[in-house]
């Protein structure tokens, strides 16, 4: 391992596929280090980020999905968005790329220990909080937490990310699963066509009462609703979510009229940044780097930091 902080370790792909197609496809990678030293040395915890070098493209800050409990690689889902996602979505299995990090706090996982625990993405948002539930539903932790229920939305069932491990979850009694894909707009709002088959339009307006069939996980609404649905209780519960900042924003209003206090409430910010490691001022909020003091918050200090939340 360098000493210096901006050089990155190389590390092989070992591992690819495809996690959602769509116009912004996510691509999954698994990358082992290829010094022993460099594997031994990384440390994460669930919430880091490491940054991705490609040579001649640039860095990328992202978010470790793989939980701590994984030693042989660090896995990444990647959504293709420019310059440096394009060429992270070119790697192909033998690769090499640049890694450097962990990056950022940690989610005050410890904490959460005999509490139930909601997680709630949308879109690449889960990609962040999948190390969480890896890690809490991994059968040397899970007897630490209480009921564990995973909320999920994205645009159509194509472009849910992690589908193969959630379907899987899905049919299993532990933990509660809740999958749902947006209503589609057209020009003049909301488009009158049937639902998807196998996910039931719910009325969004009627969400709060809405009576779940037993047994239905899958439904046609957008992720605030499916927690207005859902209506966990704040009752010794921390809830997570991730995801686009207007869907946060419905999220954790949902989640405080159902009695959560903010500072049950966690979520990773996704500022813009460089260097990873407090020195180039990109990413903060005053006197708060999001590199280096996030990008773990609860929702207390985010609307600190970010009142119009
Ligand atoms: C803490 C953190 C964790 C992240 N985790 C993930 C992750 O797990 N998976 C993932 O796919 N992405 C993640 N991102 C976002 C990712 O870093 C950016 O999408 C990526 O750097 C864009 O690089 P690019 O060269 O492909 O895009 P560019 O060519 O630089 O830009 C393409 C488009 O993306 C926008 N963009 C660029 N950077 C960001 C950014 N940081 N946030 C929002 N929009 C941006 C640009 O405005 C432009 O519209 C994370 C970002 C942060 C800060
Ligand atoms: S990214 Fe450089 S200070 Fe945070």
């Amino acid at each position: 391992m360098s000493d210096n902080p901006y050089e990155p370790m190389p590390a092989r792909v070992i591992g690819v596929s495809m996690e959602a197609g769509g116009i912004r496809p996510v691509k999954k990678i698994q990358v082992a280090f290829i010094n022993e030293e460099d594997k031994n040395n990384f440390k994460n915890v669930p919430g880091n980020c490491a940054i991705l070098s490609m040579i001649g493209q640039g860095e990328s800050m992202i978010s470790i999905t793989s939980p701590p409990t994984e030693k042989d690689f660090l896995e990444f889902a990647i959504m293709k968005v420019g310059v440096v996602t394009t060429a992270l979505h070119e790697l192909e299995v033998g690769d090499i790329v640049g890694v450097r990090g962990p990056y950022g706090n940690a989610f005050p996982i410890d904490d959460w220990k005999g509490k139930d625990i909601v997680i709630i993405g949308a879109g690449i948002g889960m990609a962040p909080i999948r190390s969480i539930y890896n890690y809490i539903l991994h059968p040397d932790n899970r007897k630490d937490f209480g009921k564990v229920t995973l909320m999920y939305g994205a645009r159509t069932p194509n472009d849910l990310s992690f589908k193969k491990e959630l379907f899987e979850y899905e049919d299993q009694a532990d933990p509660d699963v809740f999958l749902c894909i947006d209503w589609k707009f057209g020009p003049n709002g909301m488009m009158d066509e049937d639902a998807q088959e196998g996910w039931p339009r719910i009325n969004m307006k009627d969400a709060g009462a809405t009576v779940i069939p037993p047994g239905q996980t899958r439904f046609t609404c957008f992720v605030p609703q499916l927690v207005e649905m859902i209506k966990p209780s704040p009752e010794n519960t921390i809830a997570i979510t991730c995801g686009p900042p207007i869907a946060i924003k419905f999220i954790t209003q949902n989640l405080s009229k159902l009695g959560f206090d903010d500072e049950q409430i966690f979520t990773t910010m996704e500022n813009r940044m460089k260097c990873g490691i407090g020195k180039c001022g990109r990413c903060n909020i005053g006197e708060v780097f999001v590199c280096v003091d996030g990008p773990v918050f609860n929702y207390k200090q985010v609307k600190e930091l970010l009142p119009e939340y």
